[in-house]
C-alpha cells in the first residue's frame, strides 16, 4: 500500500475509540507517528498500544491549556516536528441519557459543558498546534472535526450545534490567519454525519427497539446506511496528506448525501 503520510508525526484528540481511533489508525497505516490522545486512559492505551511501535498515547483533556501545552512540549522534544493535528474530540451532551437541550429548555450548564469541548478544546487546539508548528518550522495540517450539525439547526441539540458552527468559522479563521503570517499550515473542517460509533449509545438504547430506532435516525439519508469510522478516516487522510496542498479553509461533508437534499424537516409538536 503505498503509505501517504511517512515521516509525519500526527496528534489526535478523543482517539481512544470511534472516529478517532478510526484516524488514527489510517493514520499509522499510512505511514505516520501518531500520538493518540484522550481522557479515557485505560482505553487509549490500549487502542494506541495495538497500534504498534508507530504509535503513543498521552493523556490530553482538550478544555485544558496547560495539559495542551505539556503534550505539545513532549511531541516537539520527542519528534521535532508536529504536522498534523486532528481535533477530534467532541461530546454530545446525551453521553449519561438522552436530556433535551431545546433552546427554551437547555440549562446554561449543559450549554457551557458542550461548547467547552467543542469549541474550547478546538480553540486551544489550533492555538497550540499553530505555536508548536512555528516554532518547529513544521509543515502541518490542522484538521477540525466539525459535524453535518454544524450547518444547520439541530432542534433537540442546541448545543452541539451551535459548538460545530463555530468550529466550522474558526476553521476559516485560523486558515486565514495562518496565510496571512506566511506559516504553511493548512486547516479544514470535516462534517460528518450518522457515522456509527459509541457517541450514539445513549440514543440507540439497548432491546428489539434498537434496530427500529437505528432505521428511524437513518430513514433520511439518501444510502439508508449509518456511515462507518474508516470511512471519515480515509478523508482524514487525504487533508492531512500533501496530496491536499492547495485545500485550505474548506469543509468537507461525509454524510451520505443528507445535505444535499431538504428532506430534515422538523417534527412538530404533536409529532414529538
Ligand atoms: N458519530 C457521528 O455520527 C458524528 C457525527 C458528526 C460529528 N461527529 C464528531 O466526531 C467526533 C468523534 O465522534 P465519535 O462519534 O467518534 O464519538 P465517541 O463518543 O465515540 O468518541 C469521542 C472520544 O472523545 C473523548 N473525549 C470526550 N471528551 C474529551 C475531552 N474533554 N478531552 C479529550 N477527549 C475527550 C472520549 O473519551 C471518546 O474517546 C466528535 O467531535 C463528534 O462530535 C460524530
Amino acid at each position: 500500500m503505498m503509505k501517504r503520510l511517512e515521516g509525519k508525526t500526527a496528534l489526535v484528540t478523543g482517539a481512544a475509540r470511534g472516529i478517532g481511533s478510526a484516524i488514527a489508525t489510517a493514520f499509522v497505516e499510512n505511514g505516520a507517528f501518531v500520538y493518540l490522545t484522550d481522557i479515557d486512559d485505560a482505553l487509549g492505551q490500549e487502542m494506541a498500544a495495538s497500534l504498534g511501535e508507530q504509535a503513543r498515547y498521552l493523556h490530553l483533556d482538550v478544555r485544558d491549556e496547560g495539559q495542551w501545552q505539556s503534550v505539545m512540549a513532549q511531541i516537539i522534544e520527542e519528534c521535532a516536528v508536529l504536522n498534523v493535528l486532528v481535533n477530534n474530540a467532541g461530546i454530545t451532551g446525551f453521553e449519561e441519557g438522552c436530556f433535551v437541550h431545546d433552546p427554551e429548555h437547555a440549562s446554561l450548564m449543559d450549554w457551557h459543558a458542550v461548547h467547552r469541548t467543542n469549541l474550547d478544546g478546538v480553540f486551544l487546539g489550533c492555538k497550540q498546534a499553530i505555536q508548536a508548528m512555528r516554532r518547529s518550522a513544521s509543515v502541518g495540517a490542522i484538521i477540525n472535526i466539525s459535524s453535518r450539525s454544524g450547518l444547520v439547526g439541530i432542534p433537540a441539540a442546541a448545543a452541539y450545534a451551535s459548538s460545530k458552527a463555530a468550529v466550522r468559522n474558526h476553521t476559516k479563521t485560523v486558515a486565514l490567519y495562518c496565510a496571512e503570517q506566511g506559516l504553511p499550515i493548512r486547516c479544514n473542517s470535516i462534517h460528518p454525519a450518522a457515522i456509527l460509533t459509541p457517541m450514539w449509545e445513549p440514543m440507540l438504547g439497548e432491546g428489539p427497539e434498537r434496530e427500529i430506532r437505528m432505521r428511524e435516525f437513518v430513514q433520511d439519508c439518501p444510502m439508508r446506511r449509518f456511515g462507518r469510522p474508516e470511512e471519515v478516516a480515509a478523508v482524514a487522510v487525504m487533508l492531512a496528506s500533501d496530496e491536499a496542498a492547495y485545500m485550505n479553509g474548506s469543509e468537507l461533508n461525509i454524510d451520505g448525501g443528507i445535505l444535499a437534499g431538504t428532506v430534515a424537516t422538523p417534527k412538530t409538536a404533536s409529532e414529538t
